[in-house]
């Protein structure tokens, strides 16, 4: 299993944080934000890690992460993406790293309490498909939402206006090989990126996918300023304590 790790964009959100850096090297309390989902893969057991960098300052990673020793690696891969193209057009630039491999995707401002170990391995038991982490939110709006069936997902509306749940979609997403033929099936959406949505989508018409609710927090540090806040309280006052 190969781990994918998504640091690109311009956190326009997260101005004027993010006018000269890259918002996933902001700090979440005592580090940078990267360290949090780089952690998550490292402990789930996941050591082949590409990280997907671009837009402000992409040349920092290389020196604070370097080839991950403050993780126990002994490697870490790097590349880049030229413009906003999307989560999933940034995951099609890990294609040759991967192979043939299944990868669990993380965006670099996802962070989590609790492990995913076990949830990599009954994705390993799969016979085949995608497996997706949903959380109960209080303003679905902002983020994927997916709508359940029995203990089936339906379907996935990125953002939606109206929307049909609570739960919604975290940003890991773990994947087989199918995924390279989804990714050149897809188009742009209406801001103009490749949606990691319509992969999951053509995942679920396909009854391939599963889905897992995560027990433990979650936060997404890097939607606006007010969650940048929220994550970095939680964290400081767990590691306070
Ligand atoms: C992205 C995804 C969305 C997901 C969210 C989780 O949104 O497009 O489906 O729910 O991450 O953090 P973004 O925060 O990039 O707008």
């Amino acid at each position: 299993m190969k781990g994918v790790i998504l640091a690109g964009g311009l956190g326009t959100r997260l101005r004027p944080l993010t006018s000269i850096t890259n918002k996933h090297l902001l700090p979440v309390f005592d580090r940078p934000m990267i360290y949090y989902p780089i952690q998550t893969l490292v402990e789930a057991g996941i050591k082949d890690i590409m990280l997907v960098t671009g837009g402000n300052a992409a040349g920092d990673f290389l020196r604070l992460i370097g080839n991950g020793s403050d993780f126990g690696l002994k490697h870490m891969n790097y590349t880049y993406q030229k413009r906003e193209g999307g989560i999933a057009e940034a995951l099609g630039l890990c294609r040759h790293f991967v192979g043939g491999d299944r990868v669990v995707v993380m965006l670099g401002d996802n962070i989590l309490d609790g492990s995913i170990r076990k949830a990599v391995a009954d994705f390993k038991s799969q016979e085949s498909g995608a497996k997706i982490f949903l959380k109960t939110v209080a303003n679905p709006r902002e983020y994927g939402v997916a709508e359940l069936k029995g203990h089936l997902v339906k379907n996935i509306v990125e953002k939606p206006r109206n929307p049909k749940s609570h739960y919604a979609v975290i940003g890991i997403y773990m994947y087989d090989s199918e995924v390279w033929d989804i990714l050149k099936t897809l188009k742009p959406s209406g801001r103009g990126e490749l949606e990691i949505t319509d992969v999951n989508n053509a995942y679920i018409r396909a009854g391939r996918m599963t889905y897992e609710i995560v027990k433990g927090w979650w936060g997404d540090a890097g939607s606006s300023i007010e969650d940048l806040w929220r994550v970095n309280h939680y964290v400081g006052s767990k590691k306070l304590r």
